[in-house]
């Protein structure tokens, strides 16, 4: 067992998809996965093994926000020897340029939060997404005929879902930044860390500029499309 995950040792499988809602965990577990086995329920905090397509696939939680998601992604990695980590979760859009329901790939994330400015030393890193799992979940999203539906692009992971100054996230925008969520940056400068691969697939659940939201139902249907595609990406 690790601090915050109560699973044994070979419990996990070297590809975890990562929601930031354990509930969305075990929905992708009984969805998705064939004798999915629940290994950890450390508060609350589920994660599952079982198999897609006869190989071993694990979906952990990791809870919202960067610290949270730092973690689960640290033990995965250095206690349970986790080798891809594909964060599937959601994101707000921030520019016209995405509409709701689209699925944005991160190629890189930027941020406002200060885990990489204390990591670093007040450097600047620029936290980005495995190559090879990038261009499958792009292929994969390609083979769905979901191309006009999906962004490759940066993303802001923010530390505040209601921020003080949301003009500073605007600013953003003009530099390229397609959509936030929180804890892309955290994900990426971990596998680095660890040299292991890690990817971050948002469906855009709600638009920042135009307002609008989608239903319960209609999120479940475009995460399920962007699970085929983290399963088959990360299974290429
Ligand atoms: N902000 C931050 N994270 C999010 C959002 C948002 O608007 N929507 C979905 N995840």
């Amino acid at each position: 067992m690790s601090t915050h995950i109560g699973a044994q040792a070979g419990d996990i499988a070297p590809l975890v998809l990562m929601p930031g809602d354990p509930l969305r965990a075990k929905w992708i577990a009984e969805t998705f996965l064939e004798d999915a086995r629940c290994y950890t329920e450390v508060r609350g905090m589920y994660g599952f093994t079982g198999t897609w397509q006869g190989q071993r696939v694990s979906v952990q939680g990791s809870g919202m926000g960067q610290p949270s998601l730092a973690i689960y992604a640290h033990e995965l990695m250095a206690e349970y020897d986790v080798q891809s980590i594909i964060r599937v979760g959601s994101c707000g859009a921030m520019t016209e340029r995405v509409a709701v329901r689209d699925i944005v790939i991160a190629s890189g994330a930027c941020t406002d939060s200060s885990m990489n400015r204390i990591r670093f030393e007040g450097l600047d890193y620029a936290p980005v997404a495995d190559f090879g799992l990038l261009r499958a979940a792009y292929d994969a999203a390609t083979a769905q005929d979901l191309d006009e539906a999906v962004h490759v692009g940066l993303i802001y992971s923010s530390d505040s879902f209601y921020p003080a100054r949301p003009e500073l996230s605007a600013r953003m925008v003009e530099y390229g930044v397609l959509a936030v969520e929180m804890e892309a940056s955290a994900l990426y400068t971990l596998a680095a860390r660890h040299g292991r691969r890690a990817l971050a697939i948002c469906t855009v659940s709600d638009h920042l500029v135009t307002g609008e939201e989608t239903t319960s139902q209609e999120r479940e249907q475009t995460f399920g499309a962007m699970i085929e595609i983290a399963l088959t990406a990360g299974l290429a």
